[in-house]
């Protein structure tokens, strides 16, 4: 896939570096997701006070949102180390016995997209996650053993865009989920002015909101926007960062009034001009768009779903009534409308 300015994934090392530092690291310092705060607040609390591990964590929702900083943080609060990885990267059953038999007491170990853990290593992990030991398979044939190997008590915290992707089993051993959510524009405007007061970039109260309604629910891309929005404020504004420099820097970015950027409207577009709004399946929306059918499902879908634009029914895919006011038109243009639009 093309480079998004609105991808809610972190696409470079260097952006990585700067997204670490805008991280909270305490709870208290987290805005937001105010009813997976309090719970947390209490599982923590009360695994502490037990002097015990924390249950077995999987968060699960859009990407963007928060899911690794707060596993950084239930390991902050903790006070324990956390160890990082995810499923792809998780190939042979070997590396997850190194990671899990180096984890001390307490210790967190992160897994994110756990959807993608290949069905070896996900069945390695689940004595693991239940009874703290591993089995592993020494010697061949007849001469073949089972070796059981206890592990300290350790909390794994999986993170993933999609519950629905996680086998049961697995599912099944985690002892608390949280949904994170989109964040609602006040939310995600005090995001904004907590990150701009961290890089020391002055904003007005306006742009502060403008540039949240238009960072779709996702603090990764509201981040990033208003490092977008102060270089151009710093090279064709003021400095401080106003309302023109935000309408000004996001059209020279291609993203409207709501956040879409050329790849959402050309999602809808094709919806309504190759498919007549649908219902139409993903896998024939993704062959038109020449895209994966994983990242729409991942990085784009998930945004208009919850503004309506799009909604999802046994037969397929349709394109909400709003989105046809958004984009002016109307449900009689579908299949008429002009070609050379859609680019
Ligand atoms: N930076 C990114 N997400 C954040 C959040 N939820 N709270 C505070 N700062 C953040």
């Amino acid at each position: 896939m093309r480079e998004r300015i609105v991808a809610p994934t972190a696409y470079s090392l260097e952006e990585e570096k700067i997204m670490v530092s805008l991280r909270p690291t305490r709870l208290a310092e987290y805005i937001g997701q105010a009813k997976v705060v309090e719970k947390l607040a209490v599982s923590l609390a009360a695994a502490k006070g037990r002097g015990e591990a924390h249950e077995h964590v999987l968060f699960y929702g859009p990407p963007g949102l928060g899911k690794t900083t707060l596993a950084h943080i239930i390991a902050n609060e903790l006070g324990t180390k956390l160890v990082c990885s995810s499923g792809p990267s998780l190939q042979r059953t070997g590396d997850l016995m190194g990671i899990l038999t180096n984890l001390g007491e307490g210790d967190v170990f992160f897994i994110d997209e756990i959807h993608r853990l290949s069905p070896a290593v996900e069945e390695f992990l689940y004595p693991a996650m239940e009874d703290f030991k591993i089995d592993f398979v020494v010697d061949k044939g007849a001469f073949a053993r089972i070796i059981n190997m206890p592990l300290k008590r350790f909390t794994l915290i999986g993170a993933t865009t999609r519950a629905g992707m996680l086998s049961a089993p697995l599912r099944g051993r985690f002892g608390i989920f949280h949904h994170i959510d989109f964040y609602p524009v006040d939310e995600l405007a005090r995001v904004i002015r907590r990150s701009a007061g961290l890089l020391a970039i002055k904003i007005t109260d306006d742009a502060c909101g403008e540039l949240a309604r238009r960072s779709r629910g996702t603090p990764r891309i509201a981040n990033r926007l208003l490092r977008r929005v102060r270089d151009y404020s710093q090279v064709k504004g003021s400095g401080e960062i106003d309302l023109a420099a935000v309408n000004g820097a996001l059209e020279m970015e291609g993203i409207d009034a709501l956040g879409l950027d050329s790849l959402d409207r050309k999602f809808l577009l094709t919806m309504i001009n190759f498919y007549s709004g649908g219902p139409v399946g993903i896998e024939a929306l993704a062959a038109t768009l020449n895209e994966e059918t994983d990242t729409l499902e991942e990085m784009v879908e998930p945004f208009l779903l919850t503004i309506g634009f799009l909604q999802r029914t046994r037969r397929g895919r349709m394109v909400g009534k709003a989105a046809y006011r958004h984009l002016g038109l109307s449900r009689d243009d579908a299949n008429n409308y002009p070609q050379e639009r859609l680019l």
